[in-house]
């Protein structure tokens, strides 16, 4: 006897199994082994790395490009191209896109821009995250300007979404011309290095207009954007690496700005005591010493996770934990450049903090700062407008705020890290700070110059008046008589002060004045 043909149901069943197996394979064996020989993954192996293990639930498996033009009427493209549904990610749903470089490129049609549309909006519906894996050669060719649109429904929707949902895009393959612009509009952008790139123009374009020679990778690579434009936040080693790191940050991040934080279990204690810090602040005032250790020491478990690690290092981004709570960090880096601010740095820190604002993460602050960076090059690079942005920024965020001053904060700089009147919730001070207008030497040379210079020694004379400025402001001292910081403390003790201070403000609430929205300087 031999096997019979299913029929009915059963054969529908059948049929469906092997359409749906069909389309599992996407661009095909071939495919995939190329993608795999130029060090990337496919589309379901970064799926299958993101969520937690079984939790992955395609949606519109079987869309179909629905164009006739330049040959597509005869070609047939796996789920068009991207693989979108949702799962978990730490126990807690995401949603996601994935574009598939082994079918057609991942180029974009109109369809397979739907599928992404689609799977946004029930991300915006549900208040859950979104994530984008990016893999694609850029808007189908063939398909002309719907291609196009399907980008403005992107954009559109990556917009609305903004300070509702976190929204992330990996970037682990090719991204020109304008879709750039989705990366570029969500909170948190991801490269691999050697096998991402994004630019508007490529290099050839680049030679041919204006000459000028470069590299894919120098132009638009991972480092690049990590290190140059500040485009990308995380440069990843490869793609396992980026998932993971994709993984660490959704873990600090509430689902919606209407959803709580979350909360890990804290093994850390709230009054642990910080000895390291007590001897950090190196003796001569001229040198430089590593903040980040400042914030690690604070941390729970010590642990930070950094985004822009590799620009603008004079300030430093940062999330950490507090008793298992996310906390952003915004903390000057004398290490490098003395912690001064430039305009990288406010728009560093600028970003930074609404994005933590929009999520309802606290604000932590440490500042040491000598001022905004003089010059031609940063003036005509707009510090003023820049610079205002950090004041905007600072102003405008309602979450508690706190701000511990470890040494120099010296004027508009001072301000600029969310000082008292700046609506910080509470200053604390180590006795190592010095708040003033400026620094002595300075301050002593303008206010003081005819006396000076008509001194008999003026050298003896001017080291005189440099000390009585510093005995006056070198210290935290002016500032606490004049309640501009609220409290003087060791800097031992600052984790253990900010933890109660965080438990205190837990619940804050500020409510501003009811209009459209702000026009932050941009
Ligand atoms: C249609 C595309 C495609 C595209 C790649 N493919 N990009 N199909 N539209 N944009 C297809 C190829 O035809 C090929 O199909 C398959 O994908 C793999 O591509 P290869 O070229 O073989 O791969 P590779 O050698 O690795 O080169 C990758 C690449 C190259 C550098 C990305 O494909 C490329 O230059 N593509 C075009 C890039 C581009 O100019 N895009 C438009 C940008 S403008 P088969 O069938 O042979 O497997 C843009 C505007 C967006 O995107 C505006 C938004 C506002």
């Amino acid at each position: 006897m031999g096997t019979e043909e299913p029929k009915g149901t059963a054969a529908k069943i059948r049929e469906f199994e092997e359409a749906k197996e069909a389309l599992m394979k996407m661009g095909g064996e071939k495919m995939i082994e190329k993608q795999h020989e130029l060090g990337k993954l496919t589309a379901r192996e970064r799926l299958d790395r993101l969520y937690d293990l079984g939790t992955f639930q395609e949606i519109q498996l079987f869309v179909k490009h629905r164009s006739t033009l330049f040959g597509l009427d005869k070609k047939e493209i796996n789920a068009d191209g991207v693989i979108v549904g949702f799962g978990k990610v730490n126990g807690r749903t995401v949603f996601a896109a994935a574009q598939d470089f082994t079918s057609s490129g991942g180029s974009l049609g109109e369809m397979h821009a739907k599928k992404i549309w689609k799977v946004m909006d029930m991300a915006l519906d549900a208040r859950k995250p979104f994530v984008s894996l990016n893999d694609s050669g850029g808007a189908r060719i063939q398909e002309g300007v719907p291609s196009l649109d399907g980008y403005g429904g992107i954009f559109y929707r990556n917009t609305i979404g903004s300070g509702y949902i976190p929204q992330i895009t990996a970037i682990m393959g090719p991204t020109a011309g304008g879709a750039v612009y989705s990366p570029a509009l969500t909170d948190w952008v991801f490269m691999v290095k050697n096998t991402s790139y994004m630019y508007i123009t490529g290099p050839d374009v680049i030679k041919a207009v204006i000459g000028e020679e470069v590299t894919h990778d120098e132009l638009g690579g991972a480092v690049s954007h990590a290190s140059r434009s500040g485009v990308c936040h995380f440069a990843t080693e490869n793609d396992e690496d980026c998932i993971a790191k994709v993984r660490d940050l959704l873990s600090y991040l509430p689902d919606s700005c209407h959803g709580p934080l979350p909360l890990i279990e804290c093994e850390d204690s709230p009054d642990r005591e910080c000895p390291e810090l007590d001897e950090i602040i190196p003796d001569k005032a001229a040198r430089g010493y590593d903040m980040k250790k400042v914030v690690m020491s604070v941390a729970d478990n010590n642990v930070i996770f950094e985004p822009h690690e590799m620009w603008a290092k004079n300030v430093i981004v940062a999330f950490i934990r507090i008793m298992g709570k996310p906390v952003g960090v915004i903390a000057n880096n004398p290490r490098f450049g003395a912690g001064v601010l430039d305009v990288d740095a406010s728009d560093k820190a600028s970003r930074f903090i609404r994005f933590c604002d929009a999520f309802n993460i606290p604000l932590l602050t440490f500042s040491d700062v000598p001022g905004y960076m003089p010059g031609t090059k940063q003036e005509w690079a707009g510090i003023i407008r820049h610079g205002a942005k950090l004041l905007h920024a600072y102003s405008e965020a309602t979450v508690p705020k706190i701000t511990v001053v470890t040494r120099k904060d010296y004027g508009g700089a001072y301000i600029g890290m969310c000082s008292k009147n700046l609506g910080a919730d509470y200053v604390m001070a180590w006795p190592s700070a010095e708040i003033a207008v400026m620094g002595a030497e300075g301050a002593c040379n303008i206010i003081y110059r005819r006396e000076i210079s008509s001194a008999e020694d003026p050298a003896a004379r001017r080291a005189e008046l440099v000390a009585s400025y510093e005995k006056q402001f070198n210290n935290p001292y002016f500032a606490a008589g004049m309640g501009i910081i609220e409290e003087i403390i060791l800097p031992r003790d600052t984790r253990k002060r900010v933890a109660a201070l965080l438990e205190a403000l837990k619940d804050k609430t500020e409510v501003r004045l009811k209009k459209k929205h702000n026009n932050i300087p941009l």
